[in-house]
């Protein structure tokens, strides 16, 4: 029997697990899909662990529609929480260490400065409220990571719903009194990994670094495409129609402090990435 460790993603196909599937090169890698596992389902999470008798549980899966979240609050809640809680029984059982995935919309966003892990939370919406849920059902030895506005090349984001828009040469629309750190999934993947390679322990924001309103990066975006970024327009929370179902937080900046702290190399600034990204999208 192989002597390497054994890391068990869920929500296997979902754009982060996609790209954390490739980033335990020293461990062996499981992954597995919501028909594989769907971790709402108790006696099936403890199966699996039982089988696959992982040293390190990554749970990516979760209800992420923020909108949806709102009207189907039964779902969201046995996958962001009730999922969590037994992922992390089984792994009590098996004795592995599970690392949870969770968010900014944790926090209210009212806060004048970028959150840092410490900081109360406060979610506004179902999705906040289940996820925040779900953090609380880690143990004390677990590794909760909390990132933001995910984009990568797998599944479906708002990078790709700009860039299709775009090419399309539709006129743009986005908010600019919501701010946060676009966070690109080969780059958070890296530094999960970082985290897990040195057995890290407890809370970690990871994001990669800047902080915009999405008309800001929207704006970006376009310039990444060699478009102009007249073709977007800024507009407010409160003039969105038809508006939104789940309320976001408008500050939801996390600051990368613990992993500062833990002296770990941070994902890189978003704009050193996005030019690779938008031409790998836009190929
Ligand atoms: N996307 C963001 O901007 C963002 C921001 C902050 C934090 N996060 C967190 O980061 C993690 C990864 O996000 P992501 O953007 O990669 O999400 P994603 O692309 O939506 O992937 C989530 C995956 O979970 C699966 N899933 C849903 N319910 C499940 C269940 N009951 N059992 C097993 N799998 C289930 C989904 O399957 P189906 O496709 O079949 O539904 C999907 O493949 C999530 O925990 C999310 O809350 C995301």
């Amino acid at each position: 029997m192989s002597t390497r460790k054994r890391v068990l993603i869920t929500g296997g196909g979902g754009q982060l697990a996609t790209d954390l599937a490739t980033a335990f090169p020293s461990m062996d890698t499981i992954v597995l899909k919501r028909g594989q596992l769907d971790v709402s389902r108790k006696a099936d999470v403890h199966a699996a662990i039982q089988h696959y008798k992982p040293n390190v549980i990554i749970n990516t899966a979760a209800f992420t529609n923020v909108d949806k979240c709102e009207s189907n609050d039964g779902i969201a809640q046995s996958t962001n929480s009730y999922g969590v809680r037994n992922l992390v029984q089984a792994a009590d059982q098996a004795g592995a260490q599970m690392v949870q995935i969770s968010t900014d919309y944790v926090f209210d966003g009212t806060l004048g400065r970028p959150y840092i892990e410490s900081d109360i939370t406060n979610p506004l919406s179902v999705y906040g409220k289940t996820k925040l849920e779900g953090e609380k059902a880690v143990r004390e030895g677990d590794l909760l990571v909390r990132t933001s506005w995910l984009c990568g090349t797998h599944g479906s984001n708002i990078l790709k719903t700009i860039i299709a828009l775009a090419q399309q040469d539709k006129a743009l629309t986005f908010v600019n009194d919501q701010i946060g750190h676009p966070s690109f999934t080969s780059d958070i993947a890296l530094v999960i990994s970082n985290l897990i390679d040195v057995e890290a322990k407890g809370t970690f924001h990871v994001t990669n670094q800047g902080a915009v309103s999405w008309f800001e990066f929207a704006q970006t975006v376009l310039n990444s495409m060699g478009r102009s970024p007249a073709q977007v327009s800024p507009t407010t929370t409160a003039e969105l129609r038809p508006p939104r179902a789940a309320v976001r937080p408008a500050n939801a900046a996390l600051q990368n402090d613990a992993l500062q702290w833990a002296g770990l190399p941070l994902a890189p600034h978003f704009q050193e990435t996005l030019p690779r990204l938008v031409k790998d999208l836009c190929g």
